[in-house]
């Protein structure tokens, strides 16, 4: 019989993250017994102040475990036994962690912002806990400095779904100070074009403004893109007139890349527009099929917005169709939900990001964050940046520009330190 247990389990484990998850249900135990919710109505009652400081102390207390808990996961990496590590028993699908989180104070940092310690009627959420994740995971990044790589998927990360980088966005300034201070830039999105033209088009703010810096060329050339997951790359090249040229599948592809066949992709890609046609049918969707050279998707017809359920229903047909299949077990891929379409993609981002790294000298994960929106198990891209690198998941370009602001203030902190 399948129990509701399991029919939850079912419906909903993709989107959940579980570490997140387990971290807000050992939250809600403080909350309970520390908030004052009836201090609305007797106003005696224990003042909030008081209040915040006990409640602040207890979630902090458990972060700092969680903590310790991920660094004694990654004292198992370092045996290769991390499947038995603590962690990984009560959350099975963590992964491997590329530096330590600094939980506490990460949590410290955000209740000063947030003011989590200070509610009395909303325990710690989700958001607050991805935050403080992100938080957590540059303070890392900072103090064992310094930040190599920074990778940025494109929409919704920098720019709104859909749109474009124009020239008044705030994470172009922001982008230029880390590349003042070395670091390197790759944008890896799963916009995929074959032509410099094309991401000229999506991309013009940013080039524009480096090419207009004042930057040295050594530094400007620090930027790439890398378009359709992990299939073209393209470097800043200010003689370039679209600011950007392609480079050649010899000097950034990675040996197992290599293993990649025309034959297989074209197998995939067939099964995967095969599947997608089906589901259009039964969905009864008004919606339009592009196939490219290295991808396969549907798009909606005459300005429609398919509804979210539709959409997911979309890709996991797709992905479990493709999983089943022989060249979906040979050939990474990636079908994901875009906001508004669907799209099957060979490669994924974690190959975007190891070509990144590969293409700039070999740049370490542990040196290497990828920001992006797209972190839920399934249906997600950014996701499988994970295997690559660390990561931070935003909801917004405006948290993008935020989390831009939090690595600057760190960073003057870590220097202030060092002085
Ligand atoms: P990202 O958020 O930067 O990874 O961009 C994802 C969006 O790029 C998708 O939702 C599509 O709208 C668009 N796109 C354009 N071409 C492709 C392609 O070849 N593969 C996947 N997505 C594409
Ligand atoms: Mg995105």
């Amino acid at each position: 019989m399948t129990t509701r247990y399991r029919v939850e389990y079912a419906l909903k484990t993709h989107r959940r993250d579980q570490l997140i998850e387990w971290i807000k249900g050992l939250l809600a135990v403080p909350f309970i017994l520390h908030s004052q919710p009836t201090a609305v109505f007797e106003p005696r009652n224990e003042s909030v102040e008081q209040m915040a400081t006990a409640a602040q102390r207890r979630y902090a207390e458990i972060m700092r475990d969680v903590e310790e808990m991920v660094n004694d996961h990654i004292n198992h990496q370092k045996s290769g036994t991390q499947d038995r590590s603590k962690l990984k028993l009560i959350v099975p699908t963590v992964a491997n962690f590329f530096t330590p989180l600094a939980l506490h104070d990460a949590f410290i940092w955000q209740d000063q912002r947030r003011c989590i310690s200070r509610r009395r009627f909303v325990p710690p959420s989700f958001n607050d806990i991805r935050l403080v994740l992100n938080t957590a995971q540059v303070m890392s990044l900072v103090r064992a400095g310094p930040l190599e790589l920074v990778t940025f998927d494109g929409d919704v990360t920098l720019y709104d779904d859909g749109q474009c980088l124009t020239p008044d966005n705030t994470a172009i300034p922001r982008i230029l100070r880390l590349m003042q201070g070395g670091t390197k830039i790759g944008i890896v999105t799963a916009a995929g074009y074959t032509e410099a033209r094309r991401y000229y088009e999506r991309l013009y703010g940013l080039l524009d403004a480096l090419h207009a810096s004042e930057l040295p060329t050594s530094i400007k050339q620090n930027l790439v893109v890398l378009g359709g997951e992990s299939n073209f790359c393209f470097k800043f090249s200010g003689d370039s007139p679209d600011l950007l040229k392609w480079v050649p599948r010899k000097e950034w592809l990675l040996d197992e890349m290599l293993l990649w066949t025309e034959e297989d992709i074209t197998e995939l890609l067939d099964v995967a527009e095969a599947a997608l046609r089906e589901t259009i049918r039964n969905m009864r969707m008004e919606a339009i099929l592009v196939r490219k050279e290295r991808a396969v998707g549907i798009v909606p017809a005459r300005g429609q917005k398919f509804c979210r359920e539709t959409l997911e229903e979309t890709v996991l047909i797709v992905q479990k169709i493709l999983e089943m299949s022989p060249v979906g077990r040979r050939l990474p891929f990636c079908a994901f939900n875009g906001g508004n379409d669907v799209f099957v993609d060979i490669g994924d981002k974690s190959w975007g990001v190891l070509a990144c790294q590969r293409f700039f000298g070999g740049i370490e994960g542990g040196k290497t964050l990828h920001v992006g929106d797209q972190f839920l198990s399934a249906g997600a891209n950014d996701f499988k940046a994970r295997l690559a690198c660390t990561t931070a998941w935003i909801a917004s370009p405006a948290e993008t520009v935020q989390l831009l602001d939090e690595i600057a203030e760190l960073e003057e902190m870590q220097q202030r330190k060092t002085r």
